[in-house]
């Protein structure tokens, strides 16, 4: 590491921060008493109605091909794991084709892991040489040529953002990365603080709007209770670098003050069979789901089992019914490129939404709760049933916001029959669906401005 760079870079970026002249405002304490600014809500709207975004996790660890957690489970020496950086020269990686396949699945915004927990910054870090200009013979800010193709093509840009670290020195060790060889006693959590400071400034000042900083390693520290992480320090520095920029924290908790949505991981809200979801769903938060392609987030060359577009198509519609958003996860290969399964998916997740989107873009779910057979999406009169598992050409649907007045099958066109009373709305649909998702549009009656209903 080039220390003295490190930490003189550091240092100049505080000092302005304490002027508070480049922030704006002083960081501190107000995070507790945080109110969003109206930039910070428009983008919560936006955020909304994107519904699907697309994740991706690659960096050094995607040429060992096990995923991104195999410094930690091989219990790889740091200096060891290091010298992967030297031989990390992804060829194949193209920003106009990732960001195209992106954008053809649909997906209004990419998430990308800019610095994951082994550390490796893959971006142009000025406090770090453990980066993508100063340790791989690549010498492409791989963030920038993202970033900026993501401006160029009208696509959101988040970054995900590791609060934890197996290869720095100065980091504060939790439960995991306690077998890469660190010496005990280098510790220093204000260092390694300043310096999660200094790029989180880098990655809000040198790459246009950012719509979102996604951390992630909260739970790291789940056996110290009294691990302070800072938010109000972190937070306030996101919010006054760009006020709109939302913050997520993936730390499987109910919310802190400070953040601007509530993130999911590998379950729908409300659901828990990974275990990592016990919490409560916000309701005024916009709230996201991550969730794998295959079984991992990171490449892995043995794990082919890639689910279905059914299975994802239905995730999603899943994900709107319960008003979240749906961040699907893609791990590119070591040579940058995207894997064919994964291309293949999001071209079919992007042929159905370019014929049912309109059911899922821009709607708000929660008026009914998930039912086994699905879920309802709305946008302003319009109601969407989105039947996913039915066996029976009867459906009975709770809905009490006003008169049907037409029901549409969107898929073959037809207009089921439809008995209505004040518990909701019988639909005759005629024949038992066999679709990925049949979607009834249900039209309801405009209400009188000022009227009763
Ligand atoms: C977990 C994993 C991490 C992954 C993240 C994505 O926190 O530790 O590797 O990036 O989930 O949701």
């Amino acid at each position: 590491m080039k220390t003295s760079f490190l930490f003189s870079a550091t240092a100049s970026i505080l000092a302005l921060c304490s002027t508070g002249s480049m922030y704006g405002q002083p960081s501190g304490q107000e995070e507790a008493g945080y109110t969003p600014t109206r930039e910070n809500m428009e983008s919560r709207e936006q955020f909304r109605d994107d519904r699907l975004g697309i994740f991706i996790h690659w960096g050094v660890y995607s040429m060992l091909a096990t995923g991104e957690w195999t410094m930690t489970t091989r219990n790889i020496d740091y200096r060891e794991y290091a010298k992967l950086a030297g031989g990390f020269y992804p060829a194949g990686f193209n920003a106009e084709e990732w960001v195209s396949a992106i954008k053809a699945s649909g997906a209004g915004y990419i998430c990308f892991t800019t610095r994951h927990h082994d550390g490796f910054s893959m971006f142009d870090s000025a406090v770090t040489s453990y980066d993508i200009m100063d340790a791989s013979p690549f010498r492409r800010d791989i963030v920038a040529e993202l970033a900026e193709e993501c401006h160029r093509q009208g696509i959101d840009i988040h970054f995900y953002y590791s609060l934890i670290d197996w290869g720095r020195e100065d980091a504060p060790r939790g439960r995991t990365g306690l077998g890469t060889g660190r010496p005990e006693d280098t510790v220093d959590k204000d260092a390694y603080f300043e310096f999660m400071k200094a790029q989180l400034t880098e990655l809000l000042t040198g790459y246009g709007p950012v719509r979102a900083i996604w951390f992630d390693g909260h739970w790291d520290q789940d056996r110290n209770p009294d691990f302070d992480w800072r938010y109000d320090e972190l937070y306030s520095l996101v919010h006054s670098l760009q006020p709109a920029c939302l913050v997520g924290n993936n730390h499987h908790l109910n919310p802190f003050p400070g953040e601007d949505i509530q993130i999911f991981e590998r379950d729908l809200p409300g659901e828990n069979s990974a275990g990592l979801s016990g919490q409560d769903v916000s309701l005024d938060l916009p709230l996201e789901t991550c969730q794998t392609m295959n079984g991992m987030w990171g490449y892995k060359i043995t794990d082919q089992d890639y689910k279905s577009v059914r299975t994802l198509i239905r995730y999603l519609a899943g994900a709107a019914g319960r008003d979240a958003n749906l961040l699907l996860n893609i791990g590119p290969q070591p040579d940058g490129r995207i894997p064919d399964q994964a291309l293949d998916r999001m071209a079919g997740i992007g042929e159905w939404l370019s014929r049912y989107g309109h059911t899922i873009y821009g709607t708000r779910g929660g008026e009914m709760t998930p039912r086994d057979w699905g879920v309802m999406t709305r946008k302003g009169n319009v109601r969407y049933v989105h039947i996913m598992n039915l066996k029976d050409n009867t459906l009975f649907v709770p809905l009490d916001s006003g008169k049907v007045i037409k029901a549409v099958c969107l898929n073959d066109g037809t207009e089921p029959g439809f008995l209505q009373d004040n518990d909701g709305v019988l639909l005759k649909l005629g024949r038992i669906p066999t679709e990925t998702d049949m979607i009834i549009e249900l039209t309801l009656e405009e209400k009188q401005k000022g009227g009763v209903s």
